[in-house]
């Protein structure tokens, strides 16, 4: 069993590294040394290897610094922290951050043995729970759904609970982050599946054209209406109805809305018989709903109706473990779709995946991938292309920006992000740059982009 076990070892001192792949080769493992722990994480591609045993002192990169971007690429594979002054203040953040293990430097052969032995186990069993994971969501959960990360599948479970009981649910999250696709799974998953289901954009239609679209209206309420005409709660009866970006619903269809949730009828525009349906409903925002109703912009017993549960979805830069796994799906699906040559996404490229900001989380980088499988020439998806799509720091010194060009888009969120973390951090840059989940000089290189001051 212990055949053909892959371990990376990294520890910056030659001497110990030779003793280790001595007393592991030796019982059969196939060692690989690192000797350079930055090189080490830069390179490490997910499933390469079984195990990751690591020093901590270790100079540029230490070992605390390894397990996060290790965890970042592979968040199954064990890492084996090695230390000869391990304080409990830094192992417990160790182990929070995902390690297996602490081995205290000197150790006996058997000892690193016994370890190893353990870690692969749990391993060995991680990789069988993934694989029963895997099994039961191609039975028909929400196969179309990629995430690994804790908060967003707990989120996925909810809702995967939610579908089956018929409530009105609020997904809520920033822009790309899936609301829909999440409320057209939960939608599949209900009773209500084989039914229609419709989606409106509460924010893109002026007032009255938005009350007829939803409740439909009687020929000649208004001009132009030279027929009667359903609106989209009827064409939703028996399904569910989406009001996406519903914190732009105006106060007026706010009231209707509520008369319907309440009475379960409504009436067309121009119509004096009510009009009876069942419909499900669901919304999505991206704005801060309950904010609204600080202000008074939306009816806080309407709130009430539409968020019995309140989904949020997390930013993608809230779950880089999901960038991996997110870019090799579309890279995949991409390459059914137009039987493209890309084979795969070389190391460095993964790197400036993971440190990006992703404003547009995964709608962003499905369109990154996309766009790079498209002018990409090589059999591998290269660091040149990919920078070419996200190096904003040359366009914007170009001309021709117009305002929506989405370089200056990203800068003027990354500004004021880069500037927010700073001041909850009381200008702390490394605290500031953990939190963002970007490397110290990344966040370095933000500051006096922006020129933000520490
Ligand atoms: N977890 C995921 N797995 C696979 N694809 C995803 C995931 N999340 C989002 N996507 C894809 O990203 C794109 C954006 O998702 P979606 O339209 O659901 O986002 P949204 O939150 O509704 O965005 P907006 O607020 O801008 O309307 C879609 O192409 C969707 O399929
Ligand atoms: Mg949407």
């Amino acid at each position: 069993m212990k055949k053909d076990r892959r371990i990376l070892v990294i520890d910056d001192e030659q001497a110990f590294c030779r003793m280790l792949d001595l007393v592991l080769a030796d019982n059969g493992y196939e060692v690989r040394i690192e000797t350079d722990s930055a090189r080490a994480v830069q390179q490490f591609r997910p499933g390469s290897f079984d195990l990751v045993i690591t020093d901590v002192k270790m100079p540029v990169l230490d070992g605390l610094g390894v397990l996060r971007g290790i965890k970042a690429r592979d968040a199954a594979v064990p890492v084996l922290m090695m230390t000869a002054h391990a304080t409990v203040d830094m192992s417990i953040r160790a182990l929070r951050d995902g390690a297996f293990d602490m081995l205290t430097k000197p150790f006996e052969p058997d000892e690193l043995l016994h370890r190893v032995v353990n870690a692969l186990k749990q391993s060995e069993l991680i990789e069988e729970n993934k694989e029963l994971r895997q099994e039961l969501a191609r039975q028909g959960q929400f196969p179309d759904i990629i995430g690994q990360d804790r908060q967003f599948l707990a989120v996925l479970d909810t809702a995967r609970k939610l579908a089956q009981r018929d409530i009105s649910v609020l997904i809520s999250g920033e822009s790309g982050t899936g609301k829909e696709l999440v409320a057209r799974a939960i939608h599949r998953h209900s009773s209500r599946k084989g039914q229609p289901f419709v989606a409106i954009n509460c924010g893109a239609l002026p007032e009255t054209l938005l009350e007829s679209e939803l409740f439909g209206h009687r020929k000649g309420a208004f001009t132009g209406a030279d027929q009667d005409k359903k609106g989209l709660l009827e064409a939703a009866d028996q399904g569910t109805l989406l009001l996406d970006e519903v914190g732009n619903l105006p106060m007026r269809v706010q009231k209707t809305l509520l008369r319907f949730l309440q009475e379960k009828e409504f009436y067309r525009v121009g119509e004096s018989q009510p009009t009876r349906v069942d419909v499900r409903i669901l919304s999505a925002t991206n704005a801060d709903v309950k904010e609204q109703i600080k202000q008074g912009s939306f009816r806080e017993d309407l709130y009430f109706r539409l968020a019995m549960v309140d989904l949020h979805l997390p930013a993608l830069r809230q779950r880089r473990t999901d960038i991996p796994l997110l870019a090799h799906y579309f890279l995949e699906e991409q390459n059914r779709r137009f039987a493209s040559r890309v084979r795969g996404i070389a190391p460095e490229v993964m790197e400036i995946l993971l440190q990006h900001g992703w404003p547009g989380n995964v709608r962003e980088l499905r369109n990154v991938i996309d766009a790079g499988l498209a002018i990409e020439s090589g059999d591998m998806l290269s660091a040149d292309v990919i920078a070419r799509l996200l190096q904003v720091e040359e366009r914007q010194e170009g001309p021709a920006l117009t305002d929506d060009d989405y370089g200056v888009a990203l800068a003027r969120f990354e500004q004021g992000y880069f500037a927010r973390l700073l001041q909850q951090s009381d200008g702390n840059v490394e605290n500031a740059a953990r939190k963002a989940g970007v490397n110290l000089a990344t966040f370095y290189r933000k500051i006096k982009k922006y020129a933000l001051r520490a």
